[in-house]
């Protein structure tokens, strides 16, 4: 696999393809990081709230100490968890995250999202009203973003970032900032290609990483299962059965994993597709070798749903969309 990357602010090389880990269980994700890391992989995507970083931690851990890389060649990013959204609390949340990942520093740590919510007593849920509503807390960006810094200050993290903010919130956290975001991470993908967002993180120099760059498939039957949400009807098939996506892989004779995933590489937006499979890890990590048409990127760039296209809204947490700093507007139904 290519070692393609784009450039952060920080100076740091940030590889173009990573793997995500959301929903990947402990006792799978141990084995996906080794997979992805003998395929050339080097980015690993994570967050306190998935989970698995101790599972994480262990199998980079194995991986350097066999002498198999460098720590300084992996690109490890973790985020500060809703429940974390205030300036006193971002050192204690990364420093945990550290410790579960045995690592002294990571790559990037990321801002989860611009909402923030009052913690249980446990410290590692959010804390919930009788009707079952999240209990909102305040948020102050630019506080918390100070906090931010101050981990870059004491070495805890080469870069910082944000991911889920909207165009006035990123703006604001780059008008203030004396660390500029070094990456906004949202989710994109064919369905929802975020024009303007993506008109203003190129006008503010700061890359775009791609969540859900498959579409994310089974999320939706996932938010329904865990918090009875339900989606609006949407007839749009799932990407990866796309009858245009499955067209053009079959020309280049790649999947259509591979297909959606080199149409955001081939704008020099970076991916972080999850499998836990090692077939699938693989086949992601294979999309260096080829090039879409002018017109084949067109034909994708025509999939875009606008915010109808958006699976991960958040509205599955009850009472988020009335927090001050809920992010998107409201979906329509189509
Ligand atoms: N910042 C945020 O708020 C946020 C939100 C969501 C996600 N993320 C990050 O972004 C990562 C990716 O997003 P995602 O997990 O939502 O969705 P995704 O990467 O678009 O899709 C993952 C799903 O696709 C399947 N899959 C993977 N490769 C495949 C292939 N080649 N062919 C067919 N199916 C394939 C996976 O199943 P198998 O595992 O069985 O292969 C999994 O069910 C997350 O894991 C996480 O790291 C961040």
């Amino acid at each position: 696999m290519a070692t393609n990357s784009v450039l952060l602010w920080s100076g740091q090389r940030m590889p173009l393809l990573g793997l995500g880990t959301w929903q990947a269980k402990p006792e799978e994700v141990e084995n996906a990081v080794e997979v992805a890391l003998q395929e050339g992989y080097r980015l690993i995507d994570t967050a306190f709230n998935y989970n698995n970083e101790e599972a994480i931690g262990r199998a980079l851990r194995r991986w350097v100490d066999a002498g198999k890389c460098r720590r300084e060649e992996l690109f490890i990013m973790t985020k500060l968890p809703h429940i974390g959204n205030r300036a006193s609390d971002v050192e204690m949340y990364l420093t945990t995250s550290l410790r579960r990942l045995q690592l002294d520093y990571v790559d990037l740590y990321l801002i989860h999202v611009p909402f923030g919510f009052v913690p249980d007593n446990t410290g590692e849920n959010p804390a919930k009203n009788a009707d079952g509503s999240f209990v909102l807390d305040d948020t102050d960006h630019l506080a918390v973003w100070k906090a931010m810094e101050q981990q870059v200050d004491s070495g805890h993290a080469r870069s910082i970032g944000v991911s889920n903010f909207n165009i006035s919130q990123l703006e604001k956290i780059v008008g203030a900032a004396r660390i500029c975001p070094a990456t906004l991470q949202v989710e994109l993908h064919a369905y929802l290609q975020q024009p303007e967002l993506r008109a203003c993180c190129s006008k503010l120099g700061i890359p775009l990483t791609a969540y859900s760059p498959l579409g994310s498939p089974g999320a939706k039957l996932h938010f329904q299962q865990k918090y009875n949400f339900q989606y609006p009807e949407n007839n749009a098939p799932d990407l990866l059965e796309h009858p245009l996506v499955k067209q053009i892989g079959n020309i280049h004779g790649k999947s259509p994993a591979q297909v959606l995933l080199r149409h955001l590489v081939q704008q020099g937006i970076i991916v972080i597709p999850k499998s836990a499979d090692p077939k699938r890890i693989k086949e992601n990590g294979q999309i260096f070798d080829f090039e879409l048409t002018p017109e084949e990127m067109l034909q994708l760039g025509g999939l875009d749903l606008g915010e109808n296209g958006r699976i991960i809204n958040f509205m599955f947490w009850k009472g988020v969309e009335k927090h001050p700093e809920y992010p998107f507007k409201q979906q329509e139904s189509i």
